[in-house]
């Protein structure tokens, strides 16, 4: 791993800050150009770190634990971009890093597929009991054979409701055709209608999405339009005995409430690798026998992780070189970072 002193900044190249850690190999080339600083290994960096580490750099490139905002960019005055490695990118401060000409990226499409796997092993982990009954098994519960033990429900045939019909959504959409599911979306706008047909997925208002599904998949960014979105009145709209999985982020929903509609049977199952307070989880959702908890692992291959970090590489190196990132969350026009003043 390469140290903090190893790639200690030069003089004459622009500085690079990269909070956490990444494989030697992958950033090899990338502190050929660029003066690069690691802020930690295996942690991430507290607040007052970053706070002091930003003030003489070009790029920052930041993980989902680091708030870039108004503070960290006052103490950032050369600051250029930055490239957040994660799709989701609720902790960062878009609007004032525009206002200051500051890219912001992220590293949307090479998580996609990776995400999409790990909901659909949740919507299966549900309906079939999966952590239930290996915990059944490793416990030594398991002494004599039964034929009644654990059973679930069929996905084919059941109506699997998905919450936000973005790439993510998209690539589930496709893995639950495969099992025979029926699908229903909403999203805050309806996609094309190619599309629509493509995933054989009906378009249906946020009311009906509720009311219809025998399965609910979360997939919509955190917002604050959407925080707290599904909460107890959308809960009890909800069919008795739906299975609900999450892999977005937690405050999607309120966790409370999802605890209350499990408790009840409203929920029947559930899958969840997000949770509202993260890495705290709910205590009663760890007694629940009837869902399985990930620790936010939605993109962890070593795959994907790699092409995401060679993606916030890239994102930086280009607005470094003066030219538009591939990935940008905001948009500062064709090419080059555009500072307050016209200064590129
Ligand atoms: C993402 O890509 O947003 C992941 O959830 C990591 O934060």
């Amino acid at each position: 791993m390469p140290s903090a002193r190893r790639y200690k900044y030069r003089m004459s190249q622009p500085k690079v800050l990269i909070t956490r850690g990444y494989a030697p190999e992958v950033l090899r080339e990338f502190c050929d150009e660029f003066d690069v600083a690691v802020g930690a290994t295996g942690r991430y960096l507290d607040r007052w770190e970053l706070l002091e580490r930003v003030g003489e750099v070009d790029a920052l490139i930041s993980r989902s634990a680091d708030r870039v905002d108004r503070e960290v960019m006052e103490r950032a005055p050369r600051l250029r971009v930055v490239s957040n490695f994660g799709v989701g990118f609720e902790t960062l401060d878009v609007e004032e890093a525009t206002r200051r000409g500051i890219w912001v990226c992220n590293t949307p499409d090479v998580l996609t597929e990776a995400t999409a796997d790990l909901a659909i092993a949740l919507l299966l982990c549900a309906c079939r009991r999966i952590s239930e009954a290996e915990a059944y098994v490793r416990n030594g519960q398991w002494n004599q054979i039964n034929p009644d033990l654990f059973h679930g429900s069929d996905p084919e045939g059941k109506v699997l409701g998905i919450l936000g019909m973005g790439r993510i959504g998209q690539a589930l959409a496709r893995r639950a055709r495969a099992f025979g599911m029926r699908l229903i979306y909403h999203n805050r706008r309806r996609v094309a209608a190619a599309v629509e047909e493509a995933l054989g997925a009906r378009f249906v208002p946020l009311e009906e999405l509720w009311a219809l599904s025998d399965f609910l998949s979360v997939h919509t960014p955190l917002t604050p339009e959407t925080e707290h979105l599904i909460d107890r009145p959308q809960f009890a709209r909800m069919k008795p005995g739906v299975y609900f999985v999450n892999t977005s982020r937690g405050k999607v929903v309120r966790e409370a409430a999802l605890v209350e509609a499990l408790a009840s049977g409203k929920v029947r199952g559930a899958g969840l690798d997000v949770f509202e307070n993260e890495p705290a989880v709910h205590p009663d959702l760890l007694r629940m026998p009837n869902v399985t908890l990930l620790p936010h692992i939605g993109s962890a291959t070593r795959e994907t992780r790699r092409r995401m970090e060679e993606l916030t590489l890239d994102n930086a190196r280009r607005v470094l070189r003066g030219e538009r990132p591939r990935t940008p969350v905001n948009d500062l026009g064709p090419a080059g970072t555009r500072r307050p003043g016209g200064v590129s």
